[in-house]
């Protein structure tokens, strides 16, 4: 695909899909992450003399107009990011798009409703798709953590201008570049969470691809359970055990090693701070769940991510969001960054809880990279083919005609 670097931006319009989808509570953003990673793209583009016109998702509201899903304060969190007026159109096609666009010079910025207050975009719609597309000259999407949807802003509109990555999602793809498709081995994983059978997949991709996968989170009480360990009242999944024994059969012979926990935080309650034991994994107490790895879990860890160069991270260890099961991921974090700042290895998170988990640990910043992405970082783990990358790679080779 194009980068930004063969895009002559002056005088032209362009049309930007964003991820404007970030988190609010109680009508505040929460989290500006997405923002901040988006500015660099925007500034670049404005500074060039480009005019741009953002385009992004908010929410689901379903194809109506749902006010509280309305991309306005988010496009005045934006232009306070980037310190420059950000102009908004409260419909991302048809007259009032249209004029908004018309009233642009060159370096203005200038954001659009949702598009998903249109039904179109979520059913990729080539009508909403020709609509877009004729407000501008060019498109760039910079929308990595939306491009596992194939919907008329992130696929569809690639069909009908010429198209180019945005510096985000130029890093997002450089980074599992380097995690995944050419790492340097060896290459470690650490997949947690809830569930097995949500990350089959994920797990299946990446035992072709590691050297170790650590398995954290309620998803090891399975594998735990799967080897006739008695996990007590823990969260997992009983008919996922013959799954979990094909996994571990399937990782020895592909020589890939798989880390469970050795001992765990165990509580009877599922509240913060409670009475905790902790236990070897083959001494859980019948009336109690893990709820965190222990210590002599994370010491090996510890060392497992010593022996590696370049480790990818998706899922917390435990309940990281109730103290003390915050312990593991936070120390396994800590080692992590450390061994990151020191230039020993390559480390790459995202997905899900993931961040938040890292941010949690005040080092999401220390990270070689922390993707911005949910779900299109488990897809891209899973092996899959983002339906806006690829567009961006192959349909914006034959552009059709609007
Ligand atoms: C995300 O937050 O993961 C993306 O913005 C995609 O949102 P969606 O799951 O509503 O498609």
């Amino acid at each position: 695909f194009k980068t930004l670097d063969t895009l002559d931006a002056a005088g032209r319009k362009i049309l930007l899909r964003a991820d404007l989808n970030v988190p609010v509570r109680d009508g505040h953003i929460t989290d500006l992450t997405r923002i901040e990673r988006l500015a660099p793209t925007i500034r670049e583009l404005a500074d060039k003399g480009g005019r741009v016109i953002v385009v992004s998702h908010f929410d689901r509201p379903k194809g109506k107009r749902v006010p509280e899903m309305s991309l306005a304060p988010i496009a005045a969190a934006l232009g306070k990011t980037l310190g420059r007026p950000v102009a908004f159109a409260d419909d991302c096609i048809g007259p009032v798009a249209e004029a908004a666009v018309a009233a642009l010079k060159d370096g203005d910025v200038l954001v659009l409703e949702n598009t998903r207050f249109h039904a179109g975009e979520e059913k990729n719609d080539p009508e909403l798709s020709k609509a877009l597309a004729a407000l501008a000259d060019d498109y760039v999407n910079d929308a990595f953590s939306a491009a596992h949807r194939a919907h008329a802003s992130t696929e569809g509109v690639a069909r009908f201008l010429p198209s180019f990555a945005g510096r985000l999602m130029e890093a997002e793809l450089n980074a599992l570049a380097i995690a995944l498709e050419n790492p340097v081995h060896p290459v470690g994983a650490i997949v947690g969470g809830a569930k097995i059978s949500t990350k089959l997949d994920l797990i299946g991709n990446l035992l072709d691809k590691v050297d170790v996968l650590i398995v954290g989170g309620a998803m090891a009480n399975t594998f735990l359970a799967a080897k006739g360990i008695n996990v007590g009242k823990s969260l997992q999944e009983a008919d996922m055990h013959d799954t979990a024994r094909a996994i571990m059969a399937r990782a020895a012979e592909r020589g890939c090693e798989i880390v469970l926990p050795v001992d765990a935080v165990t509580a009877t309650e599922f509240r913060a701070d409670p009475p905790t034991r902790t236990v070897p994994v083959d001494a859980i107490p019948a009336d109690s769940m893990v709820l965190d790895a222990g210590p002599e879990t994370v010491r090996l860890l510890t060392q497992k991510v010593i022996g590696l160069k370049t480790l990818v991270w998706n899922g917390p260890l435990g309940a990281f969001e109730l103290h003390p099961f915050d312990t593991a991921t936070n120390e396994l974090a800590a080692e992590v960054a450390r061994r990151t700042q020191a230039g020993q290895l390559t480390s790459v998170a995202g997905g899900g809880d993931t961040v938040s988990a890292l941010r949690h640990a005040g080092v999401a910043d220390q990270m070689s990279y922390t993707s911005t992405a949910g779900g299109a970082f488990l897809e891209w783990l899973e092996g899959k083919t983002l339906p806006g990358i690829q567009a961006l790679s192959e349909l914006s080779e034959r552009i059709l005609p609007l």
